[in-house]
């Protein structure tokens, strides 16, 4: 889906909009990161990718943050009928974008979608590609717009790692995946056991769920010694099990490691001295039981010169 080739393609698009979206607040020395900033750059660049208006990024999010409700929040009746109703917008809207791809592809990743079908096989049913798009817009952005913020909120609580990765703009790579092993935007998933089996000694029975987590994998000090110290010349960083692994391993880690690595490079390139900027809300992640979303993350800062 995201090849290291298309992700490469895409690095100066990512890079232009990381700038348009700072040239909107550097002016004012302070922002809320995730509003201006960390959701609106993989969002952008997932709803064009897809193929949507960029116009419609605002009802694009809206979609993302309907369709995440089921694992975010404990609705009421009220909430559950107007997260259906936006989902039912959402898929209306997606239905038509399908059937104008089947006609007039255009090289977007839905026309592949919609077009990707081996000789011998059917292509994907309404109800497979309406699947596939939820799973694309739910794991697509926020899991990014949540490491983007975590590694910018670290950096802050961690001057002695700031003043790394200032000094050596080579450490970014490993300071994505020191990020992604620390604070793991999606922290577990279920798992159905299809036949019994033992794991490490505990029965399973076929038919249990299992919730596998890959956030507390990341904490394993077998692996990572010291595993709460954010290193950002840790040497096995990159080995950590925030993408999955297997036949389910993320479609999308090439990008939104482009996305974190070309985010934060942007930032640090235009502003410094970063701080918080009053206090984190408390507790400062969304309830979520298997994501890590922050609430907020207003922080000031001064431009650096041109
Ligand atoms: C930091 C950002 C991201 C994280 C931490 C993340 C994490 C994950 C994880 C843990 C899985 C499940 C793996 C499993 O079940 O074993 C997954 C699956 C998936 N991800 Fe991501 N993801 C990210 C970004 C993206 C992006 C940007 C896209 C696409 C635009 C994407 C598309 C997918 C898809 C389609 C799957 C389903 C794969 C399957 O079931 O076969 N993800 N992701």
């Amino acid at each position: 889906m995201f090849t290291a080739e298309r992700v490469r393609a895409l690095v100066p698009k990512v890079e232009a909009l990381a700038h348009e979206l700072v040239e909107k607040f550097i002016h004012k020395g302070e922002c809320e990161l995730i509003r201006d900033f960390a959701l609106p750059l993989p969002g952008m660049i997932l709803g064009e990718q897809l193929g949507l208006d960029k116009n419609d990024f605002a009802r694009f999010q809206r979609w993302a943050l309907a369709m995440l409700a089921t694992s975010n929040e404990i609705m009421s009746e009220q909430r559950l009928r107007e997260v259906a109703d936006i989902e039912l917008d959402a898929q209306h809207y997606l239905a038509e974008i399908f059937e104008a791809r089947r006609r007039q592809p255009t090289g977007d990743l839905i026309s592949d979608l919609v077009h990707a079908a081996r000789e011998d096989e059917e292509p994907f049913t309404m109800h497979e590609l309406q699947n596939l798009l939820n799973q694309l817009i739910t794991g697509g952005y926020e899991t990014t717009t949540s490491a983007i913020a975590h590694g910018l909120w670290l950096l802050i609580q961690h001057p002695d790692q700031y003043q790394k990765l200032r000094a050596n703009s080579a450490l970014l790579r490993r300071y994505v995946e020191e990020v992604l092993r620390l604070e793991s935007p999606v922290q577990g998933l279920m798992r159905h056991v299809t036949k019994d089996t033992l794991l490490a000694g505990v029965a399973l029975k076929a038919g249990e769920t299992i919730l596998v987590r890959f956030g507390a994998a990341n904490q394993d000090p077998e692996k990572f010694p010291d595993p709460r110290r954010f290193d950002i010349e840790r040497p096995n960083a990159a080995f950590h099990l925030s993408f999955g692994t297997g036949v389910h391993v993320c479609l999308g880690q090439q990008l939104a490691r482009q996305e974190i690595l070309t985010g934060t490079k942007v930032l640090l390139e235009r502003l410094e001295n970063f701080a918080l900027n009053g206090p984190m809300p408390d507790p400062p992640h969304v309830y979520s039981l298997n994501f890590r979303p922050l609430k907020a993350l207003p922080i000031r800062f001064t431009a650096r010169p041109a």
